[in-house]
């Protein structure tokens, strides 16, 4: 792979009026998987839950993210904390779903652990040699929050957590994200590659063709300009689409830092690696998309309402209409991203040639490629581009 790596996108990398999509095997080859999982998985903050949704100290969520069971929680001081879910015993996850616990308790053997990640006790040890119950605890993981959106990484040394949100914060930390509610998540399981959903949402030819009974048919333009960093990070500053109603309508309170804007003012980002976030004047939703295996992912949505909306008489109807037209629309996108998969096996499957309206579509794709194989793999390209430009 690697030794080929160079060549095998250099058609992808070209200026996007030259350039063709990705070859298949981005999408369907086990070794790009597991080269993800280390290079991005294991080293970036990764997004996993809101603080509101562990109010209180004992509440915890668990995860399983690339492999590595993670478990959340809120300790006893009112810290968020995160810890490898894994007993120190023989590496049961020591917790499952989700709650609230004041201790957790190993379902094989019984050693317990307190919010801390501090083993407490360990029945029938006393005669294990050397064994030191009190410097036993859980492996701990960063943790960073931004706007009520609480980070993980499993990296031991990450990037400062100030650092990685940067660019999002000057972009969208003028909305109070932390005042804002969740009124509904969504979770579905799909059978592609998690990289097609992330950028499908960052793909806006598609919305005036495959949504255009519903999200298209209120956008007034697809050509957008996009804001591209070298962190692979996307924005679209601001674009003129209605929000997600029957009629494109707003149905909902205003978020209060939006109260000037236009009711069809819309903004979107996408923060690397699985991260894809949309702002309307009334709600923002945000979307993360993780590997199950090669060709199966899970994608989850979070949609955030000002917090009058969700906790007075109109979170229901707003919710509920919001969601009819949500499913439509993801059900229109999860079809073409499983067709997108089934696709790159096919025998007589070509790249084809990309639109200028896919340039943050190419940019996530690029920067994907260099996380996993060095941004020689985009620098050989650039030469080559001099040298023939129509290639
Ligand atoms: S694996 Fe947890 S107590 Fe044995
Ligand atoms: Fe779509």
């Amino acid at each position: 792979m690697s030794d080929t790596s160079d060549t095998m996108f250099r058609k992808t990398f070209l200026d996007v009026k030259q350039a063709s999509h990705a070859p298949g095997l981005l999408y369907n080859d086990p070794e790009v998987l597991q080269q993800e999982i280390e290079q991005i998985f294991k080293r970036d903050w990764l997004y996993l839950a809101r603080a509101e949704e562990l109010p209180n100290p004992g509440d915890y969520k668990t995860f399983r993210i690339a492999n590595e069971p993670i478990i959340l929680c809120r300790d006893e001081a009112g810290a968020i904390r995160a810890y490898a879910n894994m007993c120190l015993h023989r590496g049961v996850e020591i917790a499952t779903g989700e709650g609230n616990a004041t201790e957790f308790t190993c379902p094989y053997h019984g050693w317990l652990y307190n919010l801390d990640g501090q083993l407490m006790g360990a029945s029938y040890m006393r005669d294990s040699e050397g064994f030191d119950r009190k410097a036993c605890r859980l492996p701990e993981l960063h943790v960073g929050q931004w706007g009520g959106f609480i980070f993980v990484t499993l990296a031991k040394d990450p990037v400062p957590f100030a650092t990685f949100i940067k660019d999002f914060d000057e972009k969208f930390g003028y909305l109070n994200l932390e005042t804002l509610k969740i009124g509904l998540r969504v979770d579905s399981e799909l059978q592609c590659n998690w990289k097609l959903m992330v950028e499908n949402f960052v793909d806006f030819y598609h919305v005036g063709v495959l949504h255009k009974d519903s999200i298209g048919r209120f956008m007034k333009s697809v050509d957008l300009t996009y804001d591209l960093r070298p962190n692979g990070q996307v924005f679209v500053d601001e674009y003129d689409a209605g929000t997600l109603s029957k009629t494109g309508d707003l149905t909902a309170k205003r978020i209060a830092a939006l109260e000037g804007k236009s009711p069809r003012f819309s903004s979107a980002g996408l923060l690397t690696p699985n991260l894809n976030f949309f702002v309307r004047p009334d709600y923002v939703s945000v979307y993360t998309s993780w590997p199950l295996g090669v060709d199966r992912m899970r994608m989850t949505g979070t949609i955030l309402w000002s917090a009058e909306t969700i906790d007075g008489p109109a979170r229901e109807p707003v919710v509920s209409e919001f969601k009819v037209m949500l499913d439509k629309v993801l059900g229109e996108d999860f079809a073409m991203v499983e067709s997108l998969q089934n696709v790159t096996r096919a025998s007589r499957f070509v790249p084809g040639r990309m639109s200028r309206l896919e340039k943050g579509v190419q940019h996530f794709i690029k920067h994907s490629v260099e996380r996993l194989y060095g941004p020689q793999a985009a620098e050989a390209e650039s030469a080559d581009r001099v040298a023939d430009p129509v290639k």
